[in-house]
């Protein structure tokens, strides 16, 4: 699209600060001049960046920056954290949130499908087909166990930057992330155990808690570096935590990437008072950083991290394909693999085989990444315009998501009425083993910005500010 490169130049200039707020930007006439376009072109681009909330035009002659977000709605930790051990009684609205998920006439802010037109496919179907004609029975047969030899090889050696030594033996292949978490509780955890999780928390990890009759605590987190080492510190002192599940990088839903230092400093709390740590990785791909962040079972020294992660969120979550690589007690989640579904799909594995031997599959990601940096900003900017100072949001630095907060706001009630509108979001308790998080939301930003996505979300701002003027 020819506008874009102008969109481009002056949405990087406006984030960067060489263009400020309130700054008049240059004519019409002059961008399509320096970019050799039409008057119309320039028009549509000005438009786009209307849209995205980075400029405001006072008349169709004059657009100005605007402040793209303020500091002060960055969001802080929340004041009213509490920390307790609790079962997890409902989950019933996960299911809800799910099946909303499926009707396509609702906007797609609620659950965290990411946008499946933006992911590879054409390079996916053209290995689908190839791996069908090359290797006729690649999507017939069982896989038990560990799953294809020549994958976990792979990837054993397309992981090592990041997380470090496996060997291709030690590696599960699963049918996504969710499943390798579930194998890892099944065989850390009895019933009645305690599980440490980050505070919010991606609610398909409470569900995974709750169906292994687990209790959970909620360590204090803090929207932009994660987990703060002094609760967890506090906690364990005080509780017999057995497992912390933690995702150190693009969090679902804070979307902060964890230091090294601040990844290293967990596990040597988690080895003094002997935690065994479960690490899902599943955003690490789409981080916005230049370079892959590294794991924390880059840094286990001790062998008490097992490592789980897919590639759900770069490569397309349909393939089904995820890792589990325990650090110890191999052959018992080879059980539960077994157990659960003998193998993971066959012709996915093959599938994912032939692309890490014949592509550079991390540059898929990043690609994507830069794509949600971009989408994030400008949902942060269009809720910064329409909410002003009653919102405050997260500023992340990987994943697709916002974390929301609108003082004030009930966001369970507020859900009902969004749902019948053909508005969606994932209310803030979802995220809390206790229901924490009231006056929160979160808000996937997958989705390209339309104009009716733009239309949909200002709705869905609207929504809030009646809320709020009712209470
Ligand atoms: C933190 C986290 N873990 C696991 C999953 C599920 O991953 P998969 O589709 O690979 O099972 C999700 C999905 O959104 C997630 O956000």
């Amino acid at each position: 699209m020819l506008y874009q490169q102008i969109v481009d130049f002056i949405t990087e200039r406006i984030d960067k600060g060489t263009i400020l707020p309130g700054e008049k930007l240059p004519s019409l006439r002059k961008m399509a001049d320096q970019f050799d376009v039409s008057l119309s072109t320039a028009v549509e681009a000005y438009r786009k960046l209307e849209l995205f909330g980075y400029v405001e035009a006072k008349d169709r002659s004059a657009y100005r920056a605007r402040l793209p977000i303020s500091n002060n709605i960055i969001l802080k930790p929340s004041k009213k954290f509490q920390s307790k051990v609790a079962q997890i009684e409902n989950i019933d609205h996960i299911l809800e949130l799910f099946n909303q998920s499926q009707d396509t006439e609702t906007a797609p802010f609620g659950v965290g499908t990411p946008a499946l037109e933006k992911f590879p496919f054409k390079l996916l179907n053209r290995y689908l087909i190839q791996t069908l004609k090359y290797q006729p029975l690649s999507a017939v047969g069982y896989l038990f166990g560990n799953g294809l030899e020549e994958l976990r090889v792979l990837l054993s050696k397309w992981i090592r930057p990041w997380a470090g030594v496996s060997h291709p033996s030690n590696i599960i292949i699963t049918n996504g992330c969710l499943e390798a978490v579930n194998i890892s509780l099944a065989t850390e955890c009895e019933a009645g155990d305690i599980v440490a999780i980050e505070s919010p928390c991606y609610f398909g990890l409470l569900h995974a808690i709750h169906h292994h009759q687990l209790k959970a605590i909620e360590i204090k987190t803090d929207p932009q570096s994660g987990i703060i080492p002094e609760s967890l510190e506090e906690l364990s002192k005080k509780h017999k935590i057995k497992i912390l599940i933690t995702s150190a990088n693009g969090q679902n839903p804070l979307g902060f990437t964890m230091s090294d230092e601040r990844k290293k400093e967990i596990l040597k709390i988690c080895k003094k008072n002997n935690i065994h740590i479960i690490e899902d990785d599943l955003y690490g791909e789409i981080c916005y950083q230049k370079k892959r962040p590294k794991t924390y079972k880059y840094f286990d020294k001790d062998n008490i991290v097992t490592y789980c992660s897919s590639f759900s969120k770069f490569l397309g979550p349909g393939l089904r394909i995820g890792w589990c690589i325990p650090s110890h007690k191999a052959q018992d989640y080879l059980r539960h693999k077994l157990s659960l579904n003998l193998s993971s799909t066959s012709i996915s594995q093959y599938v994912a085989s032939n692309l890490l031997k014949n592509e550079d599959v991390l540059s898929l990601g990043e690609s994507l990444s830069d794509y949600y940096q971009k989408n994030t900003q400008i949902y942060s900017n269009v809720l910064e315009n329409y909410l002003g100072d009653k919102v405050s949001l997260s500023r992340p630095s990987g994943s697709y998501f916002l974390w929301v907060r609108i003082e004030g706001l009930d966001s369970v009630k507020v859900f009902e009425k969004a749902k019948k509108m053909k508005l969606s979001f994932t209310p803030g308790p979802f995220f809390s083993a206790t229901g924490q998080f009231e006056s929160y939301l979160r808000i996937n930003c997958a989705h390209e910005f339309t104009e009716k996505r733009h239309e949909q979300l200002v709705k869905l701002c609207k929504l809030f500010l009646a809320e709020l003027a009712k209470s």
